[in-house]
């Protein structure tokens, strides 16, 4: 039985915490058990069934030998990281579905993990549940991925789809997205394209040699522009727009971009409706290959918390360290584009 903590217990902590309770009979098999032996949370939860677990003071956990793995759901930065690199440096593996603190502060946590013999783990920080970080690390791992193309955020396709669909105006569709917990805390990471330029990051981080930061992409540009005008010409020309994040390897250097495009009905892209992601991965041997899934939401990213809490109880062996080399290119070649209620897209 592996004792863990949670820190952070919203949407995705209490997710993960539920997923613990409900699989319970799973997770003994697969690692012998995991138990959830503190809370971490600033809130009152007195009543709660879990009320005697909740800690409010970080030391409670650091200092307890018995925990092995703690589950970073807190979000934001800090003390995000601060907890995350305490506990690192207090013997426990740490998992997290923080993907702002995975593009920031990733480098600095994996070289303490290694350091400390413990594990940095990130499957649920880009994708939701799709299982796309191990993938790259693992399976694909023996070919040289030369692009990745996604759709990397729920709220995003969730809006631009109600546009479509319902035409609803940006305001409702993005409350929509908020009621339903796939917006972040400020939403505008979201619509500014921030986020999935961080998830894009941290796929070519995984993909190729480096580690790539938000300022290395060529381009990060959202959805605030997208007008409703835009999505019913698209619409007319049997294209959809789309929030797509690319990382590319080319002759100068990785190019990595956020940015609505033009999306062609050939393009699988362009079925991916609602909170789901996708995420298209070329690699020399493999050819094109596709990971499909929900993006945002408790439940699904609790199955990538939970299979890293899973694998760090297991005491796997450490990924090998990223190497530190790395081109990046910012210069985007002109594409083909469209122009769709007076603005440009590109046209994929
Ligand atoms: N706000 C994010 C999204 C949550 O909408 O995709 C999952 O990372």
């Amino acid at each position: 039985m592996t004792n863990i903590a949670i820190m952070g217990l919203g949407v995705v902590g209490g997710a993960v915490y539920d997923a613990l309770e409900k699989n319970a009979g799973i997770y003994k098999r697969l690692c012998g058990g995991i138990k959830v032996k503190y809370i971490l949370d600033k809130r009152d939860f007195s009543g709660s069934e879990f009320a005697s677990r909740v800690v409010n003071d970080i030391s409670v956990i650091l200092k307890d030998k018995s925990v092995k793995v703690v589950a970073e759901t807190m979000g934001g930065d800090r003390p995000a990281f601060d907890f995350s690199l305490a506990c690192i440096n207090a013997g426990k593996s740490v998992v997290t579905s923080n993907k702002l603190v995975v593009e920031k502060h990733g480098a600095e946590l994996e070289r303490a993990a290694r350091k400390n013999g413990v594990s940095y783990l990130y499957e649920a920080s880009v994708g939701g549940g799709i299982p796309i970080i191990r993938t790259l690390r693992d399976t694909l791992a023996v070919n040289s991925v030369t692009e990745i193309n996604g759709i990397l955020n729920g709220t995003t396709n969730y809006i631009l789809e109600k546009m479509e669909t319902e035409g609803s105006s940006y305001e409702t569709a993005l409350k929509e997205a908020q009621a339903l917990g796939y917006a972040e805390r400020d939403p505008s990471a979201d619509i500014e394209g921030l986020d999935a330029a961080r998830k894009i990051c941290i796929l070519a981080s995984c993909a190729f040699s480096g580690k790539y930061r938000m300022e290395d992409c060529a381009e990060i540009r959202g959805i605030t522009n997208v007008t409703a005008q835009s999505v019913a010409e698209a619409k007319a020309k049997g294209l959809k727009i789309k929030l797509v994040g690319t990382a590319k390897l080319t002759d100068n250097g990785a190019l990595l971009c956020v940015r609505p495009c033009a999306v062609r009905q050939a393009n699988l892209l362009h079925s991916v409706s609602g909170v789901f992601n996708c995420i298209c991965v070329k690699g020399d041997l493999v050819g094109e290959t596709a990971y499909y899934g929900h993006g945002a939401g408790g439940s699904a990213t609790a199955s990538a918390v939970v299979s890293d809490i899973v694998e760090a109880a297991s005491v796997r062996p450490l990924p090998r360290p990223a190497s530190a080399k790395k081109a990046v290119c910012k210069q985007k070649k002109a594409a083909e584009t469209v122009t769709l209620g007076g603005e440009e897209y590109e046209l994929i």
